[in-house]
């Protein structure tokens, strides 16, 4: 674990110029200010990403460091478009693959706080999104932040609007703090393995 803490940000969509993606940035750019190293796998990222296999154990370039900057990070933010309401399959396929650090000495995403952005057209989608998204991360026994976001109908992701702009950077700043509490104070050794 290196000296400063390090913030994973995942997620957004194809489109270009993604509502998504810009709210990602705007809550990475957030837990930044706050303190953090930030890294991006964004949607150009993500398209690249082969199905997820449960029987193929091999790994792309591409793949193989996303798993790795999880693996090291002290937090992650994950951002979804509310897809049928639910989590896009190219948001999910990219999750899928930390199924990898299952035997890890911090399983999964434990003692890790996740911060999870939800954009939909419509509310519904999007809160059911934000719920899913929350799901996944207890399934990974990860700790989502108290704020998540959900954004809707903002082509730039939030800049534009006043509360939009609170929760993506209020989910950032979360995610740092959680990360310096967990450093400072939590045993991840309970959590064992399988
Ligand atoms: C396949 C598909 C399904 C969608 N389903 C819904 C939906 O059920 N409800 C909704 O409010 N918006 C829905 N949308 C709109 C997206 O949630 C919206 O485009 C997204 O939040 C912003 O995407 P972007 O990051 O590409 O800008 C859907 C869009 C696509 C492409």
């Amino acid at each position: 674990v290196s000296d400063s803490l390090s913030v994973v940000g995942i997620g957004g969509t194809v489109r270009p110029d993604s509502a998504t993606e810009r709210g990602l940035q705007l809550a990475l750019a957030s837990a930044q200010e706050a303190g953090a190293e930030i890294t991006l796998y964004d949607g150009k990222y993500l398209a690249e990403l082969p199905h997820f296999s449960p029987s193929d154990a091999r790994r792309t370039r591409e793949t193989a460091a996303l798993v790795q900057s999880v693996r090291k990070a002290d937090g992650l933010i994950i951002a979804s478009p509310g897809y049928h309401a639910g989590v896009s399959g190219m948001v999910k396929n990219a999750l899928d693959y930390l199924e990898d650090l299952r035997e890890d000495d911090r399983p999964y995403l434990s003692g890790r706080a996740v911060g999870c952005i939800a954009t939909g057209s419509g509310w519904q989608a999007t809160v059911a999104t934000l719920t899913s998204l929350r799901g996944i991360v207890h399934a990974l026994r990860g700790w989502p932040t108290p704020l998540g976001a959900t954004v809707t109908k903002t082509p730039d992701g939030g800049q534009s609007d006043a509360k939009n702009r609170f929760q993506l950077e209020t989910v950032g700043k979360e995610v740092v703090q959680f990360g310096i509490l967990s450093r400072s104070v939590l045993d991840t050794s309970y959590a064992g393995k399988g």
